[in-house]
């Protein structure tokens, strides 16, 4: 009936749906495990990688932490937290917005504008919406400044810094302590107003002759894998 319902809804509305960037779609028809998709989480394509990306890496028993770099509020960490709660979870982030260094680069280098304000925010208020709070390890202050005493293997990044230069050191910090088998994703490849994420990403994956995986997701996420 709810099938139904959808392609009815796609056939009246579909044109203008998609001009509101909205794809109403069917997903993973065949496969029968049960899947924890929180329907609250309005980007299903971000959220459903990451969920098979979870199964694939503790499926395969891979050993080492996830991290995040770029947490804000925390939204997207959550699930991280979720999906991976045997592992710890490193939060990376100024929890303060972002710096004045990265932001000049920004606007030097015509990426964007770095005028987002992602001030209203701290590693308490981003504790209390984990689901396991005693496996996060939050490391506040300026990436990659705070990553210099972490000697940490991961299975699992997610950088979302928005800028040219934390994603470009992401990537260089994150791929030599990833395992292999580990994926990372980077938010904003393909967002146009962040036009620094993709730079960062081709440049690194340049340089080290890495192959990547842009995904339909709201901000045009890829995925990096070892
Ligand atoms: C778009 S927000 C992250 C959103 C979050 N991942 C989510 O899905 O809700 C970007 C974050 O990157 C952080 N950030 C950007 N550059 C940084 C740097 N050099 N060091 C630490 N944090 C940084 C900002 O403070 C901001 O909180």
């Amino acid at each position: 009936m709810f099938r139904r319902l959808s392609k009815g809804i796609n056939f009246l509305f579909g044109k203008k749906l998609q001009r509101e960037k909205i794809f109403i779609t069917n997903s993973l028809e065949f496969l029968e495990r049960k899947r924890n998709i929180d329907k609250n989480y309005f980007d299903y394509i971000r959220i459903a990688t990451l969920e098979l990306i979870s199964f694939e890496i503790n499926k395969k028993n891979l050993r080492g932490n996830v991290a995040e770099l770029g947490v804000y509020k925390g939204k997207f960490a959550r699930y991280i937290n979720l999906y991976f709660k045997e592992r710890n979870l490193y939060l990376f982030d100024t929890f303060e917005g972002f710096d004045k260094r990265d932001v000049n680069k920004e606007i030097n280098e015509g990426f964007s504008s770095g005028s987002q304000d992602f001030t209203n925010t701290s590693v308490a208020s981003v504790l209390r919406i984990m689901p396991f709070p005693e496996k996060c390890i939050p490391v506040q202050g300026f990436f990659p400044e705070s990553a210099k005493n972490i000697n940490e293997r991961f299975v699992f990044i997610s950088i979302d810094a928005d800028l040219y230069e934390p994603v470009y050191e992401g990537l260089k910090f994150f791929y030599k302590n990833l395992v292999n088998g580990g994926y990372i994703f980077v938010h904003d490849f393909n967002n146009d107003h962040y036009k620094g994420a993709r730079k960062a990403v081709e440049r690194f994956c340049g340089e080290e002759n890495i192959c990547f995986t842009p995904i339909p997701d709201a901000a045009g996420t890829v995925v990096i894998t070892k």
